[in-house]
């Protein structure tokens, strides 16, 4: 996880946002995520951060946030990433798309496509398998088969699914090793 804070460090110094930007943190179950995206509301009175994931999730982030002083700004939305996404700056999705199928996938990254404000961009961390996949890749591939009936994918395959759901890559920044950061902006 370290390059993967170290990619999060790089951009976080970007300056602090202009206006009050509401991004989606996914699946806040995760210690390291809830960490990493707590800090960033915290470096940056400006943000607002929303947590949507289904209702189990909401008690431990709303906890999280309220014994770093944030409750104010952050809010655990209890929904349906397939239905409605709430609307935000950046929406950052972290091993959310290989629990799904490709038509799932593309339901997701659409409703967020329909959810991002005019200059905002959709972060998806995932592993991404290369022509000669090594490491943990080939072994999450075949568990992610195995539970899920899904994958892990090739960048260019999050391509096609990226311009399937209206959105175009713009960055993807390898970090840990097979993990890859990709961002990606509206058609
Ligand atoms: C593999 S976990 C990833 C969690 C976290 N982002 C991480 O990095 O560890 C997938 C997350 O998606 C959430 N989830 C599953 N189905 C969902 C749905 N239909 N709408 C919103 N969240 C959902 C799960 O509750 C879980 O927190």
């Amino acid at each position: 996880m370290r390059r993967c804070c170290r990619w999060f460090r790089r951009h976080r110094d970007a300056g602090p946002p202009a206006r009050r930007q509401p991004g989606v943190v996914e699946g806040f179950r995760d210690r390291h995520v809830r960490r990493r995206g707590l800090a960033r509301l915290a470096r940056h009175p400006g943000l607002e951060g929303i947590v949507l994931d289904l209702p189990h999730a909401g008690p431990g982030a709303r906890a999280a946030a309220a014994a770093r002083g944030l409750d104010d700004r952050f809010t655990a939305e209890p929904g349906d990433f397939f239905s409605e996404i709430p609307r935000g700056d950046l929406l950052l999705l972290k091993y959310i798309l290989h629990d799904w199928k490709d038509e799932n996938c593309l339901r997701i990254l659409a409703n967020c496509r329909d959810a991002l404000h005019p200059g905002g961009r959709v972060v998806i961390t995932e592993i991404v398998m290369d022509d000669r996949p090594t490491g943990i890749g080939p072994l999450m591939d075949l568990g992610m088969l195995t539970a899920a009936g899904s994958r892990e994918r090739s960048l260019a395959q999050f391509d096609t699914l990226l311009s399937g759901a209206g959105l175009r890559r713009v960055a993807a920044t390898p970090v840990q090793p097979p993990y890859v950061v990709i961002e990606a902006v509206p058609v």
